[in-house]
């Protein structure tokens, strides 16, 4: 890429690019393959889902994203810097299964941390509080406890707190895993309309197939021992995730593709035979 290309492109510039990234765990067993050979692009703005069994290195490859453990093969870009720039840029805000709010400050207090901690001062903090509070749907409810919230709204807390810095990039590692099958769509819904809104790639675990079609963009799909990328499955269900989607035909159509890849050859069935 010349000069040129890179100022007058810097648009397009991916969210993440993985060129030939490996991670290998040394244990006292031998060595664990948790990924090789992982390419990946998720360009500006992208949804992309992460869905393979269990060990298949999906909250690896986030984590090396992430820049909270490093690649021991390839090379990882954020925004086109090392993984460990973006990370020092707040490039990204990250979100996982477990909320991780401090039971010790207020829903307000908890959204405001990244921003306290970075030196915001108190009125702008209180003033993107507000804001972040409104995207998530939980303007009455800043200054109550996480402990007096349910699951799904401290999910919503710890969404908002990751946003708070306007991130280009979210990371979200089942960050739905432990709700009732109501709330997790409905957040499925709201995280749709966030990203829209802001604009954010977001990078999104799931052991849910339906989750993953429902929200993404494209659906990779990886496998297990060694951990790697078996399949890409680009969606193209558009940009209006309502939830008559749900019960449309082209997303049975590409709940059954993701699941064929996570399986497999397609599911056999003994009467057609
Ligand atoms: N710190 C570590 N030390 C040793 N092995 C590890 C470590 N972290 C992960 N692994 C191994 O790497 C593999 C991938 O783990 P990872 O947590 O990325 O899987 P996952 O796809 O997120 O699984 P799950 O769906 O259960 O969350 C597994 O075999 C796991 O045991
Ligand atoms: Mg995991």
């Amino acid at each position: 890429m010349t000069a040129i290309d890179t100022a007058t492109t810097t648009p397009t510039i991916p969210a993440v690019k993985a060129s030939g990234v490996g991670k290998t765990f040394p244990t006292k067993g031998g060595d664990v393959v948790a990924l090789t050979g992982v390419e990946l692009e998720v360009a500006a703005g992208e949804f992309v889902s992460l869905i393979g069994p269990s060990g298949c290195g999906k909250s690896t490859l986030l984590r090396l994203i992430a820049d909270l453990d490093e690649a021991s093969t390839g090379i990882l870009e954020i925004f086109g810097k090392p993984a460990r720039k973006a990370r020092l840029d707040q490039d990204y805000g990250i979100a996982f299964q477990q909320s991780g709010l401090l039971p010790w400050r207020s829903v307000g207090a908890n959204i405001a941390l990244p921003l306290e901690l970075h030196g915001v001062s108190a009125a702008d903090r209180s003033a993107r509080v507000s804001e972040l509070a409104e995207l998530v749907g939980l303007t009455d409810f800043v200054d109550r406890y996480p402990d007096q919230l349910s699951g799904g709204m401290q999910q919503r807390v710890a969404i908002a707190r990751a946003l708070a810095e306007h991130p280009r990039l979210l990371l979200m590692d089942e960050p739905f895993g432990a709700l009732d099958e109501m709330t997790r769509e409905y957040l499925q819904s709201e995280l749709a309309r966030i990203a829209a809104e802001t604009g954010a790639a977001v990078v999104f675990v799931t052991h849910s197939i339906p989750e993953a079609v429902f929200l993404s963009d494209r659906v990779v799909v990886m496998s297990p021992r060694p951990g790697r990328i078996t399949d890409v499955i680009e969606t193209g269900l558009g940009t209006n995730r309502a939830e008559a989607l749900r019960e449309s035909p082209e997303y049975f159509a590409k709940v059954t593709e993701v699941r064929e890849a996570l399986h497999g050859a397609p599911v056999e069935r003994a009467n057609e035979r």
